[in-house]
């Protein structure tokens, strides 16, 4: 075909299905604006190094800025042989205003350009998540400081372990998505990096100054080594391991969430603006969202793997392989996205049953305390352990809670429990120990809750 980019050495036409198999229109056109405020610093770099006149670099820069117009307003044409968005906006920009388009790839590859153009969408598109992850983090701190003083089970391997505040449970998650927060503002540091320049793998032999271009495109800084800046994909890979983690952290919590929704547990009642019915049982409220969030972080780790195996084996520079990249970037940041504010509006909307969530509490969920008890009483703890174990199995065998032992019981065991053991069975008396920082005693909560709000202030 005449008209394709690379037509010149070929003879014979592109068989059509080869033609539909290589072409990445449909994908790649979501980045029709990176690619557009790519080639404009593009021509300005190109009339600075006295490669066009000032007269075609205002031509391509106006016709440039009408294909952005028409993008944005939804009226431009794909053509038929629109291989790609650089082929479509050069093809279109020829059509616009004529020969000077012709020289605005001087120099330049679609190599060092379909980067250029993924760098400059996945930085702009970093911080709209960032935006989002931290109105997440927000909804879940103002939640824990409203709701800190209910006090419900902590499970380990899900089986009751001590009481915790439902705070310091919801602060658990929050935390994690500090750290993503702050991976992704480093991800996006190594993201942030100037491939243009690089041409098709060798560099460019023009003269286009690529400080100018970094500057033009608000660049953090130019790549290093043109062969790395044409091929390499690592930033993606990057994007998509914090997305497969942050949705596993979000997995967990709605896992949580989902356990906690159950009747049998009765703890949290989720918003209808985020369950959904059943066709066939009229009774059911189904947690989907939380179900669907859980299953992205699957879906997104499956992108994440999948890119993986695209880049392992492939030699250096380009290889028509890494057009794939951008599939899975997008369809990332999409789903990010969408969960993101599905978990904000979840975790808003929830109501918790503070009765359920403090009945649900028992008094061997205290055992450690009571070892705890007796430590402070001067036994050692691998001791006091093993008195408590037998605490704990005397009432099993008596058929009784273990807090309704009497004291001759608690004797028979130890001399060292006095009338004041009744202190111990108190739940919040247990939590209030956790003074410690990072504990789930109120002072160590609200702790946590200051620090994060002085994070929160400082993003
Ligand atoms: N559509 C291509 C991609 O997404 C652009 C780069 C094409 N380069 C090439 N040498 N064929 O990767």
């Amino acid at each position: 075909e005449g008209n394709k980019l690379w037509g010149g050495r070929f003879v014979g036409d592109i068989d059509p299905i080869m033609d539909k198999f290589n072409s990445s229109i449909v994908t790649d056109q979501h980045m029709w604006a990176a690619d557009i405020e790519g080639s404009r610093a593009y021509a300005k770099a190109l009339e600075k190094a006295g490669l066009i006149t000032r007269a075609e670099m205002e031509q391509i820069v106006t016709g440039l800025g009408k294909i952005s117009e028409e993008w944005s307003k939804g009226s431009f044409v794909i053509a038929k042989g629109d291989e790609d968005i650089h082929t479509a906006n050069e093809r279109r920009l020829k059509e616009l205003i004529g020969e000077a388009a012709g020289k605005l790839h001087t120099g330049r590859s679609r190599n060092d350009q379909v980067v250029t153009d993924m760098r400059l969408w996945l930085r702009d598109s970093c911080s709209t998540l960032a935006t989002h992850l931290l109105e997440l983090i927000r909804t879940m701190v103002n939640r824990a400081a409203v709701e800190i003083d209910v006090i419900f089970p902590g499970y380990t391997h899900l089986q009751r372990a001590q009481p915790i505040r439902w705070s310091h449970w919801i602060l658990s998650h929050a935390v994690a998505l500090c750290r993503d927060f702050e991976r992704l503002g480093e991800n996006r540091k190594r993201t942030n990096v100037l491939p243009l320049g690089s041409g098709a793998l060798a560099g460019n032999p023009l003269g286009v100054d690529r400080d100018f271009l970094c500057k033009e495109l608000n660049f953090d800084a130019i790549s290093l080594n043109s062969l790395d800046a044409t091929s390499e994909r690592d930033f993606v890979a990057e994007f998509l391991f914090w997305a497969s983690l942050c949705l596993i952290h979000l997995s967990k919590m709605s896992e949580d969430l989902i356990i906690y929704s159950t009747k049998e547990f009765s703890f949290v009642t989720l918003s209808d603006a985020y369950s959904t019915g059943s066709s066939l049982m009229p009774q059911k409220k189904n947690p989907d969202s939380l179900e669907l969030i859980r299953s992205k972080a699957g879906h997104v780790f499956g992108r994440c793997s999948g890119l993986l195996m695209t880049l392992k084996g492939l030699p250096s520079t380009y290889n028509k392989d890494l057009q794939e990249d951008k599939e899975a970037m997008f369809d990332v940041y999409d789903t990010v996205c969408a969960v993101l504010q599905v978990a904000s509006g979840v975790i808003s909307t929830l109501k918790i049953n503070k009765d359920a969530m403090e009945s649900a509490l028992s008094p061997d969920m205290l055992a450690t305390d009571i070892a705890y008890y007796l430590v402070r009483k001067g036994m050692p703890f691998r001791q006091a352990h093993g008195i408590s174990g037998k605490v704990v199995h005397l009432a099993e065998t008596k058929g009784v809670s273990v807090n309704l032992l009497s004291l001759n019981d608690l004797k028979s065991v130890s001399s060292l429990f006095t009338s004041d053991v009744l202190q111990v069975w108190n739940y919040l008396n247990s939590v209030e120990q956790y003074t410690a920082a990072g504990g789930t005693a109120r002072s160590s909560v609200m702790a946590q809750i200051d620090q994060l709000r002085s994070w929160m202030e400082k993003q």
